[in-house]
């Protein structure tokens, strides 16, 4: 093919979402890790699906209580997606140590990220080892938005957000 040249097969998808995802363990810990591995995966009913490394923390989490919040990501929070993509809720409570703004779930009881423009509740439905990563399917149980984001008909201003650009 002529202007084309063969090249390297990994995450090729792109331009990939910033995501954090966080969740809560069974003993009330709560956690949170980035994720780029993540889609829409069903209209109807309303379902994302995220990839996690069974090798993180927040992987054992989520199996244990099938539960985990999708948090949409500003520029403005760079540094902590930067640091919750970079160290381990086994080591540390991450939540704490960047002090962020924290909600609780209105359908699941995990943290929501206040700073966040939308986050996104879900339970867990299904869940598909596909090689590195699990894809986790989540059937969407709540949404929260920054009221400024929400029209009368309650569908949200996406080019309203100014998302963090992955470098
Ligand atoms: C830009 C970026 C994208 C990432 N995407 C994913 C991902 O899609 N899935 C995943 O399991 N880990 C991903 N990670 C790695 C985890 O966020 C990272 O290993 C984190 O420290 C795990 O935290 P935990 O052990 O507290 O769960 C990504 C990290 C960065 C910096």
């Amino acid at each position: 093919m002529p202007d084309k040249k063969p090249a390297a097969f990994g995450s090729v998808v792109n331009p990939k979402p910033p995501l954090i995802v966080s969740c809560r363990g069974k003993d009330g810990r709560n956690n949170a890790l980035v994720v780029v591995y993540a889609c829409n995966c069903s209209y109807d009913p309303p379902m994302v699906m995220v990839g996690i490394v069974p090798s993180r923390y927040s992987y054992g989490l989520i199996k244990e209580t099938g539960i985990f919040v999708v948090n949409l990501v500003p520029e403005s929070m760079r540094e902590a997606f930067d640091y919750l993509g970079t160290h381990s809720g086994r080591d540390e409570d991450k939540l704490a140590w960047l002090g962020l703004r924290l909600g609780e779930g209105v359908k699941v009881k995990a943290p929501v990220l206040l700073d966040c423009p939308v986050s996104i509740e879900c339970s867990v439905v299904d869940s598909i080892r596909t090689g590195s990563h699990e894809m986790f399917v989540g059937r969407i149980e709540y949404v929260h938005a920054d009221e400024g984001l929400v029209g009368t008909d309650g569908k949200i201003d996406w080019p309203g957000i100014e998302y963090l650009r992955l470098r």
